[in-house]
């Protein structure tokens, strides 16, 4: 009903760890990070005005910085680390025959 499903996001061996890759998934912009060996898999779009976070930096603290104004997620859970209530969208993602789907 929902139509949701797995897609293609990159290959496994394109993500080194530590890492973080941008790709598009049925036209959404998402933001693929491999930190100590686990993927995560969120939205690369800024909820504050839309950045790409990909441009951003991302820290050893599982901190993503927006490289327009700043704002901090944490990527385990895409949520903004400031004042105000924003989350990112973050996508279920798997490995499978040497290639890393995610779930939107
Ligand atoms: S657009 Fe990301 S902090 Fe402003």
């Amino acid at each position: 009903m929902s139509g949701q499903s797995w897609f293609f996001a990159l290959k496994d061996s394109d993500l080194k760890d530590g890492n973080m890759k941008f790709v598009r998934v049925k036209g959404n912009p998402v933001l693929l990070i491999r930190k100590n060996k686990v993927i995560y898999s969120l939205s690369g779009k800024c909820k504050h005005m839309g950045c790409r976070l990909s441009k951003g930096t991302f820290s050893d603290e599982f901190i993503l910085k927006c490289p327009c104004h700043g704002w901090e997620y944490d990527i385990r859970s895409g949520k903004y680390l400031g004042e105000k209530d924003e989350v990112l969208e973050v996508y279920e993602n798997k490995v499978e025959d040497g290639e890393i789907l995610v779930y939107l």
